[in-house]
């Protein structure tokens, strides 16, 4: 062992873990030890790790051909991703940029968004996260620790309100919070953002790091609906939601909005890095040529990732693993939740389930997490990582391919953990 890290101490840690070899929901240790990882390598892993069908695909396409950069020629994966993410994406997403990170396709829909309204503002939500550059930590509002020592951050941000984001609970439609949050943004658009300056909304139809919160429907389609009256652009990033992760292919499936950009990353490429900007042909076809660009984006390998992922996640039976899971997760949890006064909810949308933590005053209890999630590594060697504001929601990422076995055993080590915390 090296008594000096080469390695930038930045990263923070969740484990200290040496991983050698993943497969499925399962994760392989230098010391020989099998973990389940229900982080899913924070929800990207979407198809399991190193599926034998995106292994293949990224091995042939190696042999082929590494890096064919988008500038200098085109390669014959480009237009095929293309054609196949406009099949599994909403009907509005007609065109398709390629990059290599979730922050990059945020900050990238931000760009696309300002040139095609020639407006300069935008428009972000409580709990939001969209990365970790500068404009996409501007856009990001869940914890102070990703913005802190950065400052100042790009102008031209304006942050609206979460339904339940401050109490952490998931709101219902006929919740008075939610027309008090539509409210709010219609005085935002009068007293500090006007529509004439506003270029977008950016809004993920569940927070992610802000602790796996919904939006209400009718919060999202009234956003929506604003957007349309004003000139207002759509985003909806769907960089964690995407690609099954809530059961259906998109998460704005689960809504009545049609978006007019959609941001996409994570579980595109079951790991591999790469990105997607998708939008109306209209919006795309007037960014200015030349105007944003990348040597990477569009990486052979990942189309071939990209293109081998979306044939798993497409096969029959596949997502409905991930209701199914997903119905067996909650029911398990809200079980757990009847018999104990510390969780203070369970909430999320298909494989994206937040349970919170709460003490006895139902103030958030993050250190508690912090003691579970360690006790169910120890303990039970199953991953669990955290989030939100309070860090007191433990989140469930599975792998979409986890079996019934697999959450049972999540479950198991979320009870134990919870009894001996
Ligand atoms: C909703 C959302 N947007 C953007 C990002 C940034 O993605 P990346 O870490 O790939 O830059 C994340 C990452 O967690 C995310 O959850």
């Amino acid at each position: 062992m090296k008594d000096v890290s080469r390695l930038a101490p930045v990263w923070s840690k969740l484990t200290d873990l040496e991983v050698v070899r993943g497969q499925g929901a399962l994760v392989y240790t230098s010391a020989g030890e099998e973990y389940l990882d229900l982080t899913s390598g924070i929800a990207v892993t979407s198809t399991g790790h190193s599926h034998p069908k995106v292994v293949e695909a990224i091995a042939s396409q190696a042999q082929r051909f590494i890096h064919a950069q988008v500038n200098v020629y085109t390669h014959d994966l480009l237009e095929p991703l293309a054609e196949r993410l406009f099949t599994v994406t909403p009907p509005s997403i007609e065109t398709f940029f390629y990059s290599n990170s979730g922050a990059e396709a945020t900050e990238g829909a931000i760009k696309l968004a300002r040139q095609y309204t020639k407006k300069p503002n935008v428009v972000v939500f409580q709990g939001s996260f969209h990365g970790r550059t500068s404009q996409a930590m501007a856009m990001t509002t869940s914890r102070t620790g990703y913005r802190s020592g950065h400052m100042p951050l790009p102008a031209g941000v304006f942050v609206s309100i979460t339904p339940g984001y401050l109490e952490g609970e998931a709101v219902l439609d006929d919740d008075p919070r939610v027309q008090k949050a539509l409210e709010y943004l219609d005085y935002l658009l009068l007293a500090q953002s006007a529509p004439s300056e506003t270029a977008a909304f950016i809004v993920e139809p569940v927070l992610g790091e802000g602790g796996y919160l919904p939006m209400p429907k009718a919060f999202l389609e009234g956003v929506a609906k604003r957007a349309k009256e004003h000139g207002i652009l759509l985003i909806v990033d769907e960089v964690q939601t995407g690609f099954g992760r809530t059961g259906r292919m998109f998460a704005v499936e689960h809504y009545n909005v049609e978006p007019d950009i959609l941001v996409m990353a994570k579980g595109l490429a079951s790991g591999f890095p790469m990105s997607a900007i998708g939008a109306r042909k209209e919006i795309m076809d007037r960014w200015p040529v030349g105007s944003h660009g990348g040597t990477y984006g569009g990486n052979p390998i990942g189309c071939a990732a990209a293109l081998a992922t979306i044939e798993v996640l497409t096969e029959e039976g596949f997502l409905e693993n991930v209701r199914d899971r997903a119905r067996q997760l909650r029911a398990g949890l809200e079980e757990i939740a009847l018999e104990d006064a510390t969780v203070g909810n369970v909430r999320g949308l298909g494989l994206m389930v937040g349970v919170t933590l709460v003490d006895s005053s139902k103030k958030p209890d993050g250190e508690r997490v912090s003691k579970m999630i360690a006790h169910a590594r120890h303990e039970s060697k199953v991953l669990f990582m955290n989030a939100g504001t309070w860090g007191n929601v433990i989140r469930w990422m599975p792998p979409l391919v986890v079996d019934e076995t697999q959450i049972q055993r999540g479950l198991d080590a979320f009870k134990l953990a919870m009894k001996n915390t």
